[in-house]
């Protein structure tokens, strides 16, 4: 420990040598250009950790591992580090056993909105859908109910959630896999899920992707190509990519997943200043460290960089070589007795599942026959529904034109109200990847993804924008959901027309269709697509755009759904004058259809606030729209420069004064609120102050004595990093009551602007369900870490003297009640 502290500060304050570059044109030289773009630009943090087990509910855990390890040689050490495929089960992910000693190997298999590829699962609503509940007790309890899914199923390790991709670049085609683009938000949502899942104590969870992945275009090396660099600074990195990520280990996430692309020209599994530095060193991880799926580019070097496991397989460098590189002297006894020791530990700590992956059948071929194992719960129900319900976000509703009032005739439109005519794990790869709703060949699908597994090739460079095959319940690729069912919109308005003698008028066909005369209201229903693997060509899709407009023209009370997994632009037709409302449905997995007739017959207020802004015109995002491509210019190592710093999304906004069609927070209910008596009080000591990240210790300014927080060994940090900064060090109450006259939840957000920092970051806020009438205090404490910013210079928090800016609002916008916090 004190030698890699030693090390790191030795590398970090010796200026990197970087080779001259070979040429300023197109160079083939690859190796002279591979010398200058992919080393001496991260800094080297060297040696790896050991995991030791110091923090409270690990050393069991370490104990027993530590024992089992000594028992192994050292071709089964490495083999437990390295994926395998079981002949018998069909976990994404198999760490093989040594049953000689008593390990049965591990199983692996995601993902966040739900199990996959799998059958006799549940589909939850997805990332994006529990981030727009903002509701921290939901995403705990979605978090808890899949746990219970996994364990049925034999799964070790939960391969999620997800804290990266953040949402820097808004085309991106896995932001919906995230909880929004605001890192308080993500990380609170992280947070709680892994909780959840982690909750029995059965299952280990593995946050991903670490670090800094924003984008799919190049997010794998193709030819002479390396995968994109995402080039981040310091301070921009622990502000904001790192920031959920901390939570996520104040959680104690037995595993994290390292990423796709490079850091600083250095690959994410290789990157010792990311793993070492950051994770092992700084937030006091001691579980293990997974490569993504073919993300390992390098032997024992990324080992001892921090790696401890690869999937699915050797990648043709580890397994045998390890043990090997043991031998010749190349590799450290230590580094691999750590590897093992930590995934032995992990494997400890959640409940070592006996006979790992029994219920998970191998997905080869499932027409044949197999025993089922049904993971599906009906005490898991109420979570499911409430997730896909406070998923969907009202962002426009013109004299209430919701909730609906006894329709007599109501018409349908649009090809999202039915479900895909394909649904069948025996159809291959769309239900593999949930690609159910694209409107394509079987063919056509298959050659993408197969194209985009194997080398990452945009083959269909466009890709779908919209599922135009049915109603989209979840994006595409590794964190879609298998449904058992879909509740489709038109089932579920058909099940209320049954229930009031409302007669439908549908057409989910024609992109013109006529529209019924004396229609209490048409809902047109489309869809936005997103997937993994490449990323989005726009944010609006032309096709639906034009079926809006066309319903719109003949129906002068049209609403609009959408299924949107992702930044969905409205404004060619937003301030259409016959558009009465419009809901921002996200991907609320299996109950969609059911939960969106609660909401628009107002059976519940709609209650979701966007996690991301909606922005008037695609350009207002500047730079962040777009991935960074390959270009000339870049020399086969794709740079992609942060240079906005912390900047994203409604940062990004408020700073260069665009005004968003729908702001960061935004969403309607059914009721109003007030809010009132904001009061901020301070523990008597908040002064300025600098929390080392790496001793542990906060100093004071204007104290006496500069305390040690009790958790600090000095010798390892705890499990989140630096003990100080999650004091709670001041506190906001106010009060918001229900002035309407239905029963809504509310969701406070409370924004701080901290001196020298962004003018409003998120930094807290509470969901509470009010009847008429009714007045609640609510309290948000603010930690150090809340109010303070990153030391690039001293390595730690700094919370800053002056003036903060408290903000209480309904969205990031709508403010309120303001306040101050002096720290003199
Ligand atoms: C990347 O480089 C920047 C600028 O030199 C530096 O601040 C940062 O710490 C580096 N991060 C990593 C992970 O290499
Ligand atoms: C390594 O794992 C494979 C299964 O993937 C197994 O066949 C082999 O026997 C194992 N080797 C050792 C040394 O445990
Ligand atoms: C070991 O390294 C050799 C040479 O690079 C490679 O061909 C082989 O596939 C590797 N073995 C494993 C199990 O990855
Ligand atoms: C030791 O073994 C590893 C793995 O096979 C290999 O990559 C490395 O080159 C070897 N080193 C020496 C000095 O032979
Ligand atoms: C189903 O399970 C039973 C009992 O464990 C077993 O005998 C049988 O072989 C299994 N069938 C299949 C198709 O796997
Ligand atoms: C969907 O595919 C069908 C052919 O299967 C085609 O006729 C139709 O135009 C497509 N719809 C859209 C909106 O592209
Ligand atoms: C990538 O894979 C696709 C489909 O397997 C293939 O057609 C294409 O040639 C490959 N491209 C490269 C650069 O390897
Ligand atoms: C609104 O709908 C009515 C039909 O109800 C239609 O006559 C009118 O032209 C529409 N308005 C616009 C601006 O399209
Ligand atoms: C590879 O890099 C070159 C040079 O930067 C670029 O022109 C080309 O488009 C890249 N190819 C791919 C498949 O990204
Ligand atoms: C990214 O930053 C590097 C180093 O400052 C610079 O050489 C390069 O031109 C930048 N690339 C782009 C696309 O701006
Ligand atoms: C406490 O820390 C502050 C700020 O780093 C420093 O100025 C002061 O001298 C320290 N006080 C003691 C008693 O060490």
């Amino acid at each position: 420990m004190k030698n890699s502290l030693l090390l790191y500060l030795a590398a970090s304050t010796s200026a990197a040598v970087t080779p001259r570059d070979p040429s300023t044109s197109e160079s083939t030289d690859f190796t002279a250009l591979s010398l200058f773009w992919d080393y001496g630009r991260s800094p080297p943090v060297y040696p790896s950790p050991k995991g030791v087990g110091t923090s409270e509910g690990w050393a069991d855990a370490y104990k027993a591992a530590a024992s089992m390890v000594a028992k192994m040689t050292n071709e089964e050490k490495a083999n437990i580090t390295t994926g395998a495929t079981h002949p018998n089960n069909g976990c994404a992910g198999w760490a093989p056993p040594v049953e000689r000693v008593g390990f049965p190997g591990m199983c692996m298999q995601g993902s966040g909105s739900g199990l996959r590829p799998t059958e006799l699962v549940t589909s939850y609503a997805a990332p994006i859908s529990i981030a727009a509940s903002w509701n921290d007790d939901l995403a705990f309890r979605t978090g808890f109910h899949r746990g219970l899914e996994y364990e049925a199923k034999g799964v070790n390790v939960a391969l999620e959630p997800v804290c990266g991709p953040v949402g820097r670049i808004a085309e991106n085609g896995r932001n919906w896999e995230g909880y929004g683009s605001d890192p308080y938000l993500a990380g609170q949502m992280n947070y709680q899920t892994i909780k959840g899942i982690q909750n029995r104590g059965t299952v280990s969870a593995c946050v991903k992707h670490f670090i800094a992945y924003e984008q799919e275009t190049n997010r794998f090396p193709i030819g002479h190509n390396e995968s994109v660099s995402s080039n981040v600074d310091d301070q921009t990195m622990h502000e904001l990519y790192l920031w959920p990520f901390m939570d996520a280990m104040k959680a104690e996430s037995g595993s994290v997943m390292c990423s796709y692309n490079r850091i600083n020209n250095s690959y994410a599994c290789q990157n010792s200043k990311t793993m070492n530095g950051l994770l092992k060193t700084e937030l006091g991880f001691e579980g293990f460290v997974i490569s993504d799926w073919e993300a390992l580019h390098a032997g024992y070097e990324a080992a001892d960089a921090g790696l401890d496991m690869v999937m699915p397989s050797s990648g043709g460098f580890w397994g045998t070589n390890l043990s090997l590189a043991v031998t010749n002297g190349s590799f450290s006894q230590e580094r691999l007795d750590d590897m093992a020791t930590r995934i032995v530990a992990v494997w400890n700590k959640f409940g070592s599942i006996p006979n790992p992956g029994h219920g998970d059948p191998p997905t080869v071929d499932w027409s044949l026959p197999h025993n089922h194992t049904n993971a599906m719960s009906h005490a898991s129900q109420d979570t499911v529904f409430q997730g896909a319900l406070e998923g969907h976000v009202l962002v426009k509703n013109v004299n209430n034109a919701l909730p609906l009032k006894n329709p007599t005739v109501l018409s349908l439109y649009g090809y999202d109200a039915i479900p895909p005519a394909v649904v069948d794990p025996a159809s291959g790869v769309k239900w593999l990847f949930g690609y159910e709703s694209i409107n394509s060949s079987e063919t056509v699908a298959q050659l993408y993804i197969s194209g985009y597994w194997s080398n990452g090739t945009n083959i269909w460079p466009n890709g779908p924008r919209a599922g135009y095959e049915g109603t989209l319940i979840t994006g595409g690729g590794s964190s879609t959901s298998n449904p058992p069912w879909i509740v489709s919109p038109y089932a579920a308005f058909a099940q209320q027309a049954r229930e009031d003698l409302t007669m439908l008028s549908w057409n989910f066909k024609d992109q013109d269709p006529g529209v019924m005369g004396g229609s209490d209201a048409c809902i047109v229903f489309i869809n936005e697509f997103a997937s993994e693997g490449f990323d989005r060509s726009g944010l609006a899709d032309p096709w639906s755009d034009e079926l809006v407009r066309n319903v719109a023209s003949k129906c002068d009370n049209t609403m609009v759904v959408i299924h949107n997994a992702g930044i969905r632009v409205v404004d060619a037709w937003i301030d259409h004058p016959n558009i009465t409302a419009v809901i921002l449905a996200h991907l609320p997995g299996q109950e969609a259809g059911k939960t969106l007739v609660d909401l628009m017959y107002g059976k519940t207020s709609p209650s979701g606030r966007l996690p991301y802004t909606i922005p008037k015109k695609e350009s207002d995002f500047g730079h962040l729209l777009e991935p960074t491509h390959a270009d000339g210019s870049s020399q086969y190592h794709t740079q992609a420069n942060f240079t906005e710093g912390v900047y994203i999304d409604y940062k990004h906004f408020i700073k260069n004064n665009i005004a968003p069609r729908y702001e960061f927070g935004y969403g309607l209910t059914y009721s109003s609120f007030t809010y009132s008596n904001m009061e901020i009080t301070h523990r008597d000591d908040i002064v300025p102050s600098f929390v080392d990240a790496y001793k542990g210790t906060v100093e004071t300014a204007n104290s006496k004595d500069n305390a040690t927080s009790d958790d600090t060994t000095g010798e390892r940090l705890p499990w989140g990093g630096a003990a100080p900064l999650w004091d709670n060090v001041a506190e906001v109450t106010m009060e918001v009551a229900n002035v309407g006259e239905m029963a809504a939840a509310e969701v406070v957000q409370l924004y701080v602007g901290i001196p020298g920092a962004p003018e409003k970051q998120l930094r807290g806020y509470k969901k509470k369900m009010l009847d008429v009438g009714q007045k609640v205090q609510l309290q948000f404490q603010l930690t150090r870490r809340d109010l303070s910013v990153w030391n690039s210079k001293k390595q730690g928090w700094d919370l800053q003297r002056g003036t903060y800016k408290i903000y209480l609002g309904r969205s990031v916008l709508d403010i309120p009640l303001e306040g101050r916090l002096e720290v003199r």
